[in-house]
């Protein structure tokens, strides 16, 4: 998988899409990240990527140009499966939109900042948005970052242990049991028998039966009957 991000801060990006997973994914490559300074697409010699916005009111908006050449000089190269553009007014991230990324070959993700970008680069040339959250962050980027890590660590070959991502908080709408490792009795507090019973049928049981139990407990709103 590819993914190009169209930034005006991409030092933001550097540090965590370079260590553990996602260095190991970068490393074989499985996952390939190209991060794109915008202002080299800048309008004028001032490195200008923002303008007031029409209509008045405070804050800058990104400029449509140099965010259409950008996308277009990276089109010349590759088709992109998706356009997508970070904002906090998008559709909720979640594990199913990490999961239907990771089956896609090329992606842009557009970082947005200030006010957004110019509302005619979302009509014509972004076909997801995506926030990561019910908040408003200083930039795309950050929310960029989430969007590859969660995708990067499900692409086949980059976990070591291939059925962990299968067993991840949110992959059946179940989050995670509880996990322990040695020393088994800390400081009195023990680990759970059942955990050292050597049972592989009742483990997997009792891991089932934690999940849905602690899922009840702190997402309800994740938990069926069904
Ligand atoms: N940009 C600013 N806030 C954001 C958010 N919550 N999600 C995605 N992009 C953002």
């Amino acid at each position: 998988m590819r993914i190009d991000i169209i930034s005006v801060v991409p030092e933001l990006l550097e540090s965590p899409l370079s260590h553990s997973i996602m260095k190991r994914a970068r490393d074989k490559g499985l996952l390939e990240v190209h991060v794109h300074h915008l202002r080299q697409w800048a309008v004028n010699e001032y490195g200008q990527v923002d303008d007031y916005q029409y209509g008045g009111g405070a804050g800058m908006v990104m400029m449509p140009e140099p965010l259409a050449n950008a996308i277009e000089t990276l089109q010349k190269d590759r088709t992109y499966d998706e356009i997508i553009y970070v904002t906090p007014d998008g559709p909720r991230f979640d594990q199913s939109t990490a999961n239907q990324l990771s089956l896609k070959g090329n992606l842009i993700i557009i970082c947005g900042h200030y006010k957004g970008i110019d509302e005619r680069i979302r009509q014509h040339f972004v076909t997801k948005e995506i926030s990561i959250g019910d908040y408003v962050l200083s930039g795309g980027e950050l929310a960029a970052a989430v969007i590859v890590d969660a995708v990067g660590r499900l692409l086949p070959g980059v976990l070591n242990d291939e059925t962990s991502a299968l067993m991840d908080s949110f992959q059946d709408n179940l989050l995670a049991p509880p996990v322990y490792t040695r020393p088994s009795d800390f400081r009195g507090w023990k680990v759970p028998d059942i955990l050292m019973s050597g049972d592989p049928l009742k483990i997997a049981d009792w891991r089932y039966e934690q999940a849905v139990q602690r899922t009840k407990d702190r997402r309800p709103d994740l938990h069926s009957d069904q």
